[in-house]
């Protein structure tokens, strides 16, 4: 698009601000714009997966970014901090350095969330606060990316309301991002490039981990359940597993590098392998080869438990580094409500489940998610999900008043329970999460754990603060080489969210 086109739809855009835009931007982006579209994201093909190894940074490139900075901000969930380290991976393949500071960068990115409205509206909020940098800098060059660009909604609200934006990409695209840079850069046109049908899975993109202590890893990508609530199979396309061979390999390189935990990524995890057709392979088999690298500490998220099965059930029974700590997402205690969710197992199964864990791994610390308000939720239903929490005795609770997402199928039942009658709910249920979670915490009173520094406390730097194995913060006085080590603290003092300790001898034993 010229200059002359973009103020013609500039024009065209201003005298249309207020109406509910239904037009087809299309054909001012010519060659540059493929738009998102929720329903053709739906649509699971059989169509393979193909593996691409050889990913490399067009030759134009490749010295881009020398003398330049850039910036991403990061919403959302540990797929979205992951997809920022490869994407600042690709930045410094071109010569970028980081920065944190926006009046420094010269490329800014916000790698967005669209699991609820409340992040969305954070996102547009900070949109507005990037146009005076765009008004001081015409140079700079602002991108929208993550999953509010796959929602046609989001880049239609973007094409008519704020044009200072450079270009949008989706979560199919990042390996694309030195093109569709050039094309910003160059081309002066806002680009708009989100494929609704996933693509391959890009195996050699480079990273930039954020620490070296713990790593993220993805074993897989999207998610098939279609949970009636949930955005995430639209934005994140089908399930697609990476090969047990490549995980492996990047797994035993962070171990080489020091690393002392992993953490093993994907949006059902238990669909792990699932889709590899040539194998009969599933998340129970990766966690037990897993289990013999010599890497510390391994954990995996996200769980659901209607996939979660026997063979990894036993397998995080061997223990090891596989550690007590296990993400349960339940979302609701009422089996009604979980049919309407589309969860695919009733509130018995889930129990029978949760059971079967804390048999084969008695310490097991569970958290879990939990959706209040779902449409047609009743007193007795969230009662049922109080008495669920309860039974499970979960130590962490992630809780959310449902939030009705465009294009998914709950958003066609009438969200009929009062945002009154929500926040009320929200509350009980906090009361009892942070109870439990304080009871959990009492247990480890003058108890010995295992802890990963990870730094200095960020209340005070002369305290360093670090992990158990399940996932409780602990904060005690040792010396600055302890970072990155895995030592032992005995337990002095017990508050809600942490734990106050020394730091002990090496040759102590771990009592939790
Ligand atoms: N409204 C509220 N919470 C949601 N979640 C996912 N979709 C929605 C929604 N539409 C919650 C679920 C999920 C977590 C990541 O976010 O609890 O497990
Ligand atoms: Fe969303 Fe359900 Fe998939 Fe989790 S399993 S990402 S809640 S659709």
């Amino acid at each position: 698009m010229n200059e002359e086109q973009r103020k013609e739809m500039n024009a065209v855009l201003d005298s249309s601000v207020e109406k509910k835009s239904t037009k087809d931007f299309s054909k001012y982006f010519e060659s540059t714009y493929t738009p998102p579209s929720l329903k053709d994201a739906k649509k699971r093909g059989k169509s393979d997966v193909n593996f691409e190894y050889d990913f490399d940074i067009p030759a134009d490139m490749k010295t881009i970014g020398v003398g330049k900075k850039f910036l991403i901000r990061t919403y959302g969930c540990q797929m979205n901090e992951h997809d920022t380290e490869v994407m600042s991976g690709i930045f410094m393949a071109m010569g970028y350095e980081a920065t944190v500071d926006t009046k420094e960068a010269d490329v800014i990115l916000l790698n967005t969330c669209a699991i609820r409205e409340n992040a969305e509206n954070k996102v547009f909020g900070e949109i507005g606060h990037l146009k005076p940098l765009k008004l001081e800098n015409p140079d700079l060059i602002i991108g929208i990316c993550g999953c509010m660009s796959q929602e046609e909604s989001v880049v239609n609200r973007i094409l008519e309301k704020h044009h200072f934006i450079d270009m949008i990409f989706g979560t199919h695209n990042i390996h694309r991002l030195p093109n569709i840079l050039k094309d910003a850069m160059f081309n002066k046109e806002m680009v708009v490039e989100v494929w609704s049908k996933e693509g391959d899975i890009i195996e050699n993109l480079p990273k930039v981990r954020k620490g070296s202590i713990k790593g993220w890893v993805n074993i897989m990508y999207g998610c098939d359940k279609f949970c009636t609530y949930c955005i995430v199979p639209y934005t994140r396309g089908k399930e697609r597993s990476r090969r047990p061979e490549d995980i492996i390999e990047e797994v035993r390189h962070l171990a080489r590098n020091g690393y002392k935990e992993i953490t093993l990524l994907g949006q059902n995890v238990n669909a792990y392998g699932k889709d590899l057709k040539d194998m009969n392979y599933g998340l129970g088999d990766l966690m037990d080869e897993i289990r013999k690298i010599d890497i510390p500490r391994v954990r995996f998220t996200t769980s659901h438990p209607r996939d979660f099965d026997d063979r990894l059930v036993e397998v995080l029974g061997k223990g090891g580094n596989l550690v007590e700590h296990i993400h349960l997402p339940v979302q609701s205690g009422s089996s009604e409500v979980l049919k309407l969710m589309a969860r695919k197992y009733s509130r018995e199964h889930y129990l029978e489940l949760v059971r079967k864990i804390k048999d084969a791994v008695p310490n097991a610390a569970l958290t879990t998610d939990i959706i209040v308000g779902f449409p047609n939720e009743t007193e007795e239903q969230f009662e049922e999900t109080m008495s669920l929490v309860r039974e499970v005795g979960y130590e962490g609770c992630y809780t959310f008043i449902y939030s009705p997402r465009e294009g998914t199928p709950a958003a066609k039942m009438e969200d009929n329970v009062p945002m009154e009658v929500k926040k009320e709910r929200l509350q009980r249920l906090n009361a009892l999460v942070n109870e439990q979670a304080a009871n959990a915490m009492k247990k480890y009173a003058g108890q010995i754990v295992e802890v990963l520094v990870e730094g200095e406390s960020k209340n005070n730097p002369d305290v360093l603060a670090g992990y158990t194995r399940t996932s409780k913060l602990v904060n005690f006085k040792a010396p600055k080489s302890a970072i990155g080590k895995l030592v032992k603290v005995k337990i002095t003092d017990v508050r809600t969210w942490s734990l106050n300790g020394e730091m002990i001898e090496e040759t102590a034993e771990v009592t939790m």
